[in-house]
């Protein structure tokens, strides 16, 4: 290896290390600042914000930052072969995949927060779905890493796809059962980009078959 490609490499490295520090840094920042205004996304004084409203919150804000980070997660490849650019994006997504889980996790925490103090039963079905999709998440989480991509090998890549298809799926049917329930145009924007994410991946898959057989 040249000077040359030993300083590129180095540079790479730092590179990569200041976007994962960047991308863990920004994903903190947002969850702070959500928390920090959500009695002005409430629309109700800092005082009456009760318990009930901070999960009811704190569950949606983690729910829509974790499905913006997936979703920045699911392009970075297809998007990076459909136009060529996107590199940095691409070098990043096991952080912002990393990102996501953290936040889903905080989902998770929430979760529990809202089990407890409300009297609503949890059904079996939310159990199940939701459940196997925190636990996919944390296994990706767990694997995302060169040990584990190495050891697994295959299973790997089945692994993930599964694991990022479920976990979109379950995503987007609770912000469809949202939309069904309160017509809020944000929830139009959200669901058109999950939608926009699985349309580039099923291109470019589409796009290396028939060049195969072309
Ligand atoms: C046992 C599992 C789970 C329970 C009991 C649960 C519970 C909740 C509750 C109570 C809300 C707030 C609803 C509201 O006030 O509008 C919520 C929001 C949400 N959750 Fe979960 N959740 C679970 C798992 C998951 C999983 C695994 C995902 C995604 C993979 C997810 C995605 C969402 C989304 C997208 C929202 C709506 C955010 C919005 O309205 O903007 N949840 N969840």
């Amino acid at each position: 290896m040249n000077l040359e490609q030993r300083e590129d490499n180095h540079l790479s490295g730092w590179s990569t290390a200041f976007g994962r520090n960047s991308i863990y840094a920004l994903t903190l920042f947002a969850l702070g600042a959500s928390l920090y205004f959500q009695y002005r996304a409430l629309g109700i004084a800092f005082a009456d914000v009760s318990t009930a409203d901070h999960i009811g919150y704190m569950l949606r804000v983690t729910a829509r930052i974790a499905f913006f980070l997936l979703v920045l997660a699911m392009i970075a490849r297809p998007f990076r072969q459909l136009t060529g650019t996107g590199l940095q994006l691409l070098r990043h997504r096991r952080y912002l995949g990393l990102a996501m889980a953290f936040v889903h996790t905080v989902h998770f925490g929430y979760v529990l927060a809202f089990l407890k103090n409300s009297d609503e039963p949890l059904a079996m079905v939310t159990l199940i779905f939701g459940g196997l999709a925190f636990l996919l998440t944390w296994i990706m989480a767990a694997t995302s890493n060169n040990t584990s991509q190495r050891a697994l090998g295959v299973w790997w890549r089945r692994i993930h796809t599964l694991g990022i298809y479920y976990v979109w799926l379950i995503f987007m049917n609770t912000f469809i059962g949202a939309l069904s329930a309160s017509s809020d145009p944000l929830y139009v924007g959200i669901i058109a980009a999950g939608l926009v994410a699985v349309s580039l991946r099923i291109a470019v898959f589409l796009r290396q078959r028939f060049s195969r057989t072309a």
